[in-house]
């Protein structure tokens, strides 16, 4: 009889724990997982989870091969729309207000998939922002540990799935076409600085007056990873700023006093005192 380990759920539930990770977040997107194992599995191979569990047990190294298969790289433009109205209508208005002129504002995305999510923010503060307060100065980081990903959020040209929450004017006046793919013109793309980061060893410098941590920390690490994760990025947030979270992930309020929930349908925090 085998006792092993059959399937590849079963192997995430063994194998992500090891990496500091919650089985629970992967359980709808774990195909995109499963196809990297499969291919892993098949260049080393080995048939069937039980053996390549064997082989990370001897070959220690494979854990870091492991670590980087377990990037989920779902995104899309203006994804959770309601979070983005409320960014546009009242946060960043208020954070411009604030700065007074005094400093830039500045934005961080962390974990950012092919771009999406900072793309989304330079649209609208341009589109939008920019309207109401021509000399407010901006700045975009985005961060990522997948050098991959990276790579094409520089390129900054997307299929049509992509756009399917986003409102059509936008997508209209920000892109042009380049045969079946859309790419963000240059204007846009400018706005955006990237490194690589991971964010469980490294948090960029400065202080942030809004902080974009969406489908990452809280719904892929475990808890104490994430406690660790949403410590350090509070030390960086100015008081009074803002961290927003995907709208199905959770906060881990009891253990990060600091940022307090600001708007618990779209999953807004702000970090206490007022600048
Ligand atoms: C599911 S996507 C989320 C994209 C975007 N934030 C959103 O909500 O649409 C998660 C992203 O986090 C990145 N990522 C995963 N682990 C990371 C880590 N330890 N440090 C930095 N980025 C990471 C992945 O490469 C991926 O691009």
């Amino acid at each position: 009889m085998n006792d092993g380990i059959n399937s590849c759920s079963d192997f995430l539930k063994w194998a992500l724990p090891e990496l500091k990770m919650r089985p629970e977040g992967f359980r709808k997107v774990r195909k995109q997982v499963c196809k990297r194992l499969l291919k892993r599995m098949s260049e080393l191979n080995l048939h069937g989870f039980e053996s390549y569990r064997r082989f990370l047990q001897d070959n220690p190294t494979e854990w870091k091969v492991a670590d980087e298969m377990m990037r989920i790289t779902i995104s899309r433009f203006f994804r959770d729309r309601k979070t983005w109205e409320e960014v546009t209508d009242n946060l960043l208005p208020e954070i411009v207000r604030k700065a007074n002129g005094k400093h830039p504002v500045r934005c961080w995305c962390a974990g950012i998939a092919s771009g999406e999510e900072p793309y989304t923010l330079a649209i609208l503060w341009r589109e939008k922002i920019l309207r109401q307060f021509p000399n407010a100065s901006f700045e975009i980081l985005a961060t990522d540990s997948d050098p991959h990903m990276l790579e094409r959020a520089r390129m900054a040209c997307y299929n049509k799935g992509s756009f399917k929450e986003a409102p059509a004017g936008l997508v209209a006046r920000a892109f042009h076409r380049e045969g079946p793919l859309w790419c963000l013109d240059k204007a846009y793309r400018e706005m955006v600085r990237f490194s690589r980061q991971d964010i469980r060893e490294e948090i960029p410098e400065g202080i942030f007056d809004l902080i974009f941590c969406k489908n990452i920390v809280a719904m892929y690490f475990n808890k104490e990873s994430a406690v660790s994760i949403f410590k350090r990025i509070s030390a960086r947030m100015r008081p009074g700023a803002y961290l927003i979270l995907g709208n199905h992930e959770e906060f881990p309020h009891d253990e990060v006093g600091e940022i307090r929930e600001f708007n618990r349908g779209l999953n807004i925090f702000r970090k206490i005192g007022n600048s």
